[in-house]
């Protein structure tokens, strides 16, 4: 891809955006209320507002690899500091991926310099669930399980946080744990039971 082919899409996106809406633009300025945080891998092939058909100003995104949401990084807190507290989102989406490189690196024994503390990270979340992910044979669905367990352990991670347990107390606010699948576009809940997980981590994690 020529890089400057992006100026000419630019180009043309403000034309049709201007065509459908001629106060398109003025309309953007104005203060941003998006209903949804998504956590998602900055994998390319996962484009978080694509996939999910919305608009500028509907989401509030923030990726990295895998959609890691650890304690120690500032910039998963922040994001979620601002977007649930400042923002006041209704919902905290963290989205897998299946086939993802991440999630893949963790489960292989490789030195990746850098990227070690980041997948140890994952790495946890396979110690923490060793028992499910040991009864599965099969390689390719233990590496699905992976990345789903992956999802699940984000979002209590991100239950863990005091804007989250706060906004809990005070609003109607949900967490949800979806995967996309590369393989046929299809976004997937896993419909997981946050009242009972909550109910257990909060034992050990309540901050108030
Ligand atoms: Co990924």
């Amino acid at each position: 891809m020529d890089i400057r082919q992006i100026f000419s899409n630019n180009e043309r996106w403000i034309a049709e955006k201007l065509k459908t809406d001629r106060n398109y633009f003025e309309k953007l300025c104005l203060e941003q209320k998006p209903e949804i945080l998504y956590i998602g891998c900055s994998d390319s092939r996962v484009s978080a507002e694509e996939l999910m058909g919305v608009q500028p100003g509907d989401v509030f995104v923030y990726r990295n690899i895998a959609n890691m949401v650890p304690n120690t990084d500032l910039s998963a807190m922040s994001v979620i500091n601002f977007a649930v507290s400042h923002l006041k989102v209704k919902h905290v989406v963290v989205c897998g991926h299946y086939q993802c490189g991440g999630v893949k690196a963790a489960m292989e024994q490789a030195d990746l310099g850098l990227l070690n503390p980041w997948l140890r990270n994952i790495r946890d979340v396979y110690r923490l669930h060793k028992t499910t992910l040991g009864k599965i044979e099969n390689e390719a669905e233990k590496y699905k399980k992976l990345v789903e367990l992956n999802v699940q352990e984000q979002c209590v991670n991100a239950i863990k946080t005091p804007d989250v347990q706060k906004a809990f107390k005070e609003r109607a606010l949900k967490v949800h744990g979806w995967v996309f699948d590369l393989r046929t576009g299809k976004l997937k809940d896993l419909e997981i039971d946050f009242d009972k997980i909550l109910k257990d981590i909060m034992e050990i994690y309540r901050l108030d």
